[in-house]
């Protein structure tokens, strides 16, 4: 009765704290994730129990409950992956496979690309900025938030297209998405601003 109650507590306090902030789109299965730049909590629920099992203040972390046609099956913990194209600035070509709920920043750090992502994902900045190559790809994304927007408008060689790459995240709809790495960056690190994480 008291793991029950404190199950309970867990999935409320899981709930509150991903509010807004959980971008996957499968909610079946309730792991949560790190993928992203920020200090923001990590909370697990038990993998078997669901029980909450804590909450421990990380940086360079957000929320995903990506979850796979395998986890629902089997209840394993194994991740779909999608497949993404990044053109170089040289417009050399590189095809990754990418976790959904994982950042197109941080697939590209993980994979060797160079994506800049000078404040870790916390929206201090434009360097991270991708161009979606098709438009078909583009209109599958979520909408800009404002503090992208207004990221985006700093951005060098800005285009219709353009996204920050550490607000794009995977979803089985992006498989085969194109992205090209502009060929500069404003950094305002370097400008004296040092960003903050949140
Ligand atoms: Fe700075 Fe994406 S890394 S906004």
């Amino acid at each position: 009765m008291l793991r029950s109650r404190l199950s309970r507590i867990g999935a409320g306090i899981v709930k509150e704290l991903s509010r807004g902030q959980c971008t996957a789109t499968c909610r079946s299965s309730f792991i949560l994730r790190p993928y992203s730049a920020c200090w923001r909590p990590q909370v697990e629920l038990h993998p078997e129990t669901k029980g909450f099992q804590g909450t421990i203040f990380r940086k360079h972390f957000q929320f995903s409950s990506a979850a796979t046609s395998n986890d629902s099956a089997n209840g394993s913990d194994s991740e779909e992956m999608i497949s993404i194209t990044f053109v170089g600035k040289d417009g050399e070509e590189k095809d990754i496979k990418v976790p959904v709920g994982m950042s197109m920043l941080e697939a590209a750090h993980e994979n060797d690309i160079e994506l800049e992502g000078a404040c870790e994902g916390s929206l201090a900045c434009s360097t991270c900025h991708v161009i979606v190559m098709d438009m078909e790809y583009y209109n599958k994304l979520e909408d800009p938030a404002d503090e992208e927007n207004d990221m985006l408008d700093l951005a060098f060689g800005l285009t219709e297209t353009s996204r920050l790459g550490c607000q794009v995240i995977a979803k089985p709809e992006l498989n085969g998405m194109r992205l090209a790495i502009p060929a500069a960056t404003r950094n305002f690190a370097v400008d004296g601003y040092v960003p903050k994480p949140h």
